[in-house]
């Protein structure tokens, strides 16, 4: 079961696993989906709807008889100063990028724990580990996303039950570009945000269809797919994506420089 699949990572992850010979349900909110397969059902969620998020799980099991997968992927990115967030907005992704998991989660594992076996993959990134100037609300969910799954991982694992966080670079799809949100920006960040982000113009410019570059979704599907068929033991964190290892690592090396500095506080 895979969640925001009309296109990008959770389009590529359906493909994958039909290719793979799995049963999929991908959740969307449009009214279109992109492909038709006797395999695949589809049924229309908005995540933040937490009822909903319920009932998609009861037919995804009524469809298949059981739900040895969950992809949390759906989500989207906002670019505004901690200073510039509206509450409506700072409300929205959260709901959507931090609450909409944890539905999906809750109404999956009654299912998985009584199976004794499931995997709830959570797509997060590498902004779920360090945060980056404009970028504090998405890490803000991504970091929250990442909190609760690793308290879950060990809640479950007695259960049969497997948490993987999937932290996976920058990767060529539509995140930074024709889904990305924009608070109403202020004059007085103009200039760090032109530094920090290439170009103080709000929203920052692009191409209509373009993509953001990075790994394609494709080859990240195919890695998670392969993950999931056959888990790296002990692996709670999975990171994709060529430029994944290097970014955790400069804000790992950082905090533990920091925290080194402090060992006798
Ligand atoms: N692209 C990157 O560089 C990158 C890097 C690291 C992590 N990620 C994460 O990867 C995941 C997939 O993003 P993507 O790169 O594939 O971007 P994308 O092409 O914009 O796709 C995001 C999907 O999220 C869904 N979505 C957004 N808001 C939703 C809501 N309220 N309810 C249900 N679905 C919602 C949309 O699904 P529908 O339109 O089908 O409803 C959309 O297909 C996200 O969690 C993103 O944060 C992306």
């Amino acid at each position: 079961m895979i969640t925001g699949a009309g296109q990008g990572l959770g389009l590529a992850l359906v493909r994958r696993a039909l290719e793979a010979g799995h049963n999929v349900v991908a959740t969307t909110r449009r009214v279109e989906f992109p492909i038709t397969d006797p395999r695949l059902t589809v049924l229309r969620v908005d995540v933040t709807d937490r009822q909903a998020c319920h009932v998609a799980v009861e037919r995804a099991v009524a469809e298949c008889g059981r739900l040895d997968v969950l992809v949390n992927n759906a989500g989207y990115g906002l670019v505004g100063a901690i200073e510039e967030v509206d509450e409506g907005e700072a409300r929205a992704i959260i709901d959507t990028d931090l609450l909409g998991p944890l539905w999906m989660s809750q109404a999956a594992l009654p299912v998985m724990r009584e199976q004794r076996s499931g995997h709830i993959v959570q797509i997060s990134s590498v902004g779920g580990v360090g945060a980056m100037p404009f970028f504090g609300l998405y890490n803000a969910a991504k970091w929250g996303l990442e909190g609760f799954s690793e308290a879950l991982a060990d809640e479950v694992a007695a259960f049969g039950v497997r948490v993987t966080i999937a932290e996976i670079g920058s990767m060529d799809t539509e995140w930074a570009t024709g889904s990305m949100r924009f608070s109403q920006p202020k004059n007085v960040y103009d200039a760090i945000r032109a530094e920090r982000l290439g170009t103080a113009a709000v929203p920052w410019p692009h191409d209509p269809g373009a993509t953001g570059g990075g790994t394609s979704p494709a080859a990240v599907a195919e890695r998670l797919v392969a993950h999931i068929a056959d888990p790296e033991p002990g692996r709670l964190r999975l990171l994709i994506g060529e430029d994944a290892p290097s970014q955790v690592a400069v804000v790992l090396d950082r905090r533990a420089r920091e925290y080194a500095a402090q060992a006798h506080a």
